[in-house]
């Protein structure tokens, strides 16, 4: 017997969770995210890509970001990304297709076990909230980074306390997007321990921030 939505959602991991609500996501995702595409900008220009690196796009989602890091490592260098949702992954996988570019690695699977072909020089987690907010996720990803790697972070996190009810939207806002929708008070902090020199700033008027620093090449 089929259990109701609800109830189903009771026994299913985090993973599943979100590969089922980006079902419904992926492919009205684009228009939804043009809106911070300047953050999107900001956030990849604090990578300070050099030609000839290898940067890894973390949780990629449609490849919105993959342009923009083509451009930044150049010919020689290399694009590495992931994704666990089939359908936002089947949209990256079009982009690159259509733009033709030989140097973009990426593959379906998720943070916690994805084998990377290569040590990035940089890193992006570009609204990747529950990948941001699971230990193992973390620690699997950094741990195949280049020592004194660079990361930049963006997202979604709570107004400061005092702001009380406007928490409710920050959270109505995550919930169809983020398995881990209540747990935005930092939500950069498990990747900010494995960093040095990490800095962020708010972003949205308090309902975002922006982050980065780089990997210490060692675990917390
Ligand atoms: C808000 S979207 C952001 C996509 C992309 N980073 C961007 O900037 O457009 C979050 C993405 O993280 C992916 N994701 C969530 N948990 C994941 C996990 N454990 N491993 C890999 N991808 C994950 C989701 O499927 C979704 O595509």
């Amino acid at each position: 017997m089929a259990l109701p939505v609800h109830e189903a959602n009771l026994y299913m991991t985090d993973n599943e969770l979100s590969i089922q609500r980006y079902r419904k996501k992926a492919a009205g995702y684009d228009a939804s995210a043009a809106f911070t595409m300047p953050l999107r900008q900001r956030t990849i220009s604090l990578l300070q890509l050099q030609p000839g690196q290898t940067v890894l796009d973390v949780g990629a989602g449609t490849g919105l970001s993959y342009q923009l890091l083509c451009e930044g490592v150049g010919e020689q260098g290399r694009v590495l990304a992931f994704e666990q949702s089939p359908d936002m992954f089947a949209f990256a996988q079009q982009r690159i297709l259509q733009e033709d570019w030989s140097n973009v690695w990426h593959v379906n699977a998720p943070a916690e076990t994805v084998k990377l072909p290569a040590m990035p020089d940089a890193v992006l987690f570009n609204y990747t909230h529950d990948i941001c907010r699971t230990p193992v996720a973390v620690a699997n990803i950094l741990r195949q980074l280049k020592p004194g790697a660079r990361i930049a972070m963006a997202g979604m996190k709570f107004f400061p306390w005092w702001t009380g009810p406007l928490n409710l939207l920050a959270w109505l806002k995550n919930r169809p997007y983020n398995a881990r929708a209540a747990d935005l008070w930092e939500p950069w902090s498990i990747v900010a321990s494995y960093c040095e020199g990490f800095e962020w700033h708010s972003t949205q008027w308090g309902m975002g921030y922006i982050a980065s620093g780089c990997y210490k090449g060692t675990t917390p």
